[in-house]
């Protein structure tokens, strides 16, 4: 399987403080990393490194062979980074489809699934074309974050990054979408990384999966051994689960 991104080295954080050390972790081509660690340990700064949103120190972040690091923000999405912040940022004051449509780009060259349109994102999620014509401000918890789901895949991304999508959603929203995020990954083959703090039911639809603790990554392995490994999870996590 090919390599899709590669991290070696990165440190970073905000202003002068610097929240990630060395870290280095690679991800093969269609393929689902679960990103996990206890609250503060640097999951989030991470995701916001891939995207553009920190201050970067050191290493190098490769994306397809692009050097992602020498990016700005702005044209990360075009390198294929769709990125679920953990704040869900949709336009409120635009509708379901206005959202949508704002941002969609063109299907990949090579990519073998269909590309994303609003119609594909409507059909994994009929909620929102319920409500295609509702504005952000009208919508659930749960809905916005199906928008912000669908507002990254609109983009036609080489890489997702779902920041604790599941974080504050009632137990049926869950289900409903981890079963799309299953989808997403699994039949659409679409590369993601998945940061969760309840780790469970991210490995079972998982392959891959690195623990962070201050900063630093403190294990790497496939999703299954973790997962089948409650007391290492517990050691690494903090918490019995
Ligand atoms: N904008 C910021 N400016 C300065 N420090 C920050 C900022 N955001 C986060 N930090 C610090 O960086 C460290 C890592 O935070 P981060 O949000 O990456 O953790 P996390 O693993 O995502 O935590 P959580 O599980 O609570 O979402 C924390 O010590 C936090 O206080
Ligand atoms: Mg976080």
């Amino acid at each position: 399987m090919s390599e899709l991104l590669k991290i070696e080295g990165l440190s970073a954080g905000y202003g002068e403080a610097v929240v990630l050390q060395g870290v280095s972790l690679s991800l093969a081509e269609g393929e689902t990393l679960a990103l996990l660690g206890r609250n503060g340990t640097g999951k989030t700064t991470l995701i916001n490194t891939l995207a553009g949103a920190t201050r970067q120190h050191a290493g190098t972040v490769a994306l397809g062979g692009v050097a992602l690091h020498r990016l700005p923000a702005h044209e990360r999405a075009a390198a294929g980074i769709g990125w679920v912040p953990q704040e869900r940022n949709i336009f409120k004051s635009l509708t379901v489809h206005e959202n949508l449509t704002a941002v969609a780009r063109p299907g990949r060259k090579g990519a073998t699934a269909a590309p994303w349109t609003p119609d594909k994102v409507y059909a994994m999620f009929p909620r929102l074309a319920e409500r295609k014509t509702n504005l952000g401000t009208q919508l659930s918890g749960g809905e916005q974050q199906m928008l912000a789901v669908g507002r990254a895949l609109v983009l036609n991304p080489r890489l997702l990054l779902l920041d604790e999508p599941l974080e504050g959603l009632a137990p049926i929203i869950v289900e409903e979408l981890l079963r799309a995020i299953r989808r997403i990954t699994r039949e659409e083959g679409l590369s993601a990384i998945i940061v969760e703090q309840h780790p469970q039911a991210i490995l079972a639809i998982s392959d891959q999966a690195a623990v962070l603790d201050r900063g630093t990554v403190v294990h790497t392995g496939t999703a299954a051994s973790l997962s089948a490994q409650p007391e290492l999870l517990d050691r690494l996590l903090g918490v019995a689960r």
